[in-house]
């Protein structure tokens, strides 16, 4: 299969939720907010025969190494708020969010409620780092290709990891049963995909990625003194930031739409054989150094957005993910294998030719988690 896959079926996204000002008033209220950096790399840039090169470098978001606690941050307080029939509202647009914190964990601790999540790694740390912050337990379900190192991260937030034998896809099944099992209906499944469409909490999930690009609409201004953003570059799992970056662009028009370009592992490109299919199509993701990249199957409720908004679809091998990584330690950006995807897949498309790039595009590409080790296996 050819590793650039050029979406004929792109049209507008239909029926997308409004901008929810609270989602980043929420992340500016949690322990350690700041915004990551949107750093210009110019020389890069003229490498790639671009105007701009900016990477969004998510290396140290909210206290963790990768950008999925935006995401399980919000998810967790919305599904704890509607478990226990709590409004998560500001007050007079003012979040108190450490006095929502408290509040939520003084609901979810009196419920006796138990966090569940699948995971690689980042999102089940993170969900780790939430259940910390309310004062209750996670129960994190990891697939048994997840390393050691991973593991312990997950447990350092106080969470217990529980290794299911078999890939991300059975873990992500087991875990929603194992949540369906624990007594009273008190396990919460903070999943970051869905396996129904109707599924709110991935939902959530989705919505909370959207203070990366409330950033990213600021920084732009100062980084090239306009708004213009020609392609956005994001990393595919299950496909949940992708959905964010295409709903973000349907949301905020400017003059020239920017180009939405995902980029999947060789060895698990689910996003990319269900747009070729037309329909979700189910791979079998084996190995990859993207560790959180290592999905079969396209989430059910960002499909929809996914195979009308995505522009561009490539795959990358870790060879290449191994050297963007180089290139990028290189600019002081200490990037782990998922966040060097992005670039590694536009050096891919800058090499294919043709028209989507050019001298004055402004590309921004999403590096979503910072260094961490990793092996290779042949
Ligand atoms: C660092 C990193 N980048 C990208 C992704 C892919 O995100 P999504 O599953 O929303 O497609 C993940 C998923 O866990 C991840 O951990």
């Amino acid at each position: 299969m050819p590793p650039v896959y050029i979406n004929t079926g792109q049209k507008p996204v239909s029926s997308l939720s409004p901008r929810n000002p609270e989602i980043r008033t929420f992340h500016q209220s949690l322990p350690h907010y700041c915004p990551t950096p949107l750093v210009s790399l110019p020389e890069l840039a003229q490498q790639l025969g671009i105007q701009y090169l900016l990477v969004k470098d998510e290396s140290s978001r909210l206290g963790l190494p990768a950008f999925k606690i935006l995401g399980a941050s919000w998810a967790t307080a919305r599904a704890v708020a509607s478990h226990v029939g709590l409004e998560l509202k500001t007050n007079a647009g003012n979040f108190e969010g450490r006095l929502s914190l408290n509040l939520l964990a003084a609901a979810a601790q009196a419920a006796n409620l138990v966090l569940y999540a699948a995971t690689d790694g980042n999102h089940g740390r993170a969900v780790g780092r939430m259940a910390k912050y309310l004062g209750i337990k996670a129960r994190i379900f990891v697939p048994s290709m997840v390393d050691e190192e991973a593991k312990s991260k997950i447990m350092s937030e106080g969470a217990t990891v529980e290794v299911v034998n078999g890939d991300y896809d059975q873990t992500v099944v087991y875990t929603k049963l194992a949540a369906e099992k624990h007594e009273d209906r008190k396990g919460l499944l903070i999943s970051d995909t869905a396996l129904d469409v109707e599924d709110e909490i991935p939902q959530w999930i989705v919505e909370g990625y959207q203070t990366m690009f409330d950033e990213i609409e600021e920084q732009i201004i100062e980084a090239t003194g306009q708004n213009g953003i020609t392609m956005c570059v994001a990393p595919v799992g299950a496909g949940s930031l992708a959905s964010s970056v295409v709903t973000h662009f349907e949301r905020t028009p400017r003059s020239v739409k920017p180009a939405i370009v995902t980029v999947e592992p060789e060895s698990a490109a689910c996003l990319k054989a269900s747009l070729e299919a037309g329909t979700i199509a189910s791979v079998s993701a084996t190995y990859t150094i993207c560790t959180g990249m290592c999905v079969g199957t396209i989430s059910a409720c960002v499909w929809p957005i996914l195979k009308d908004g995505v522009s561009i679809a490539t795959t990358v091998s870790d060879s290449e993910v191994d050297e963007a990584i180089q290139t990028l330690q290189r600019y002081g950006i200490r990037a782990g294998p998922c966040g060097a995807a992005s670039l590694a897949a536009l050096r891919k498309l800058a090499k294919a030719g043709g028209t989507y790039l050019a001298p004055n595009s402004v590309v921004v590409v999403l590096c979503t988690e910072g260094e961490r080790g990793y092996q290779f296996q042949f």
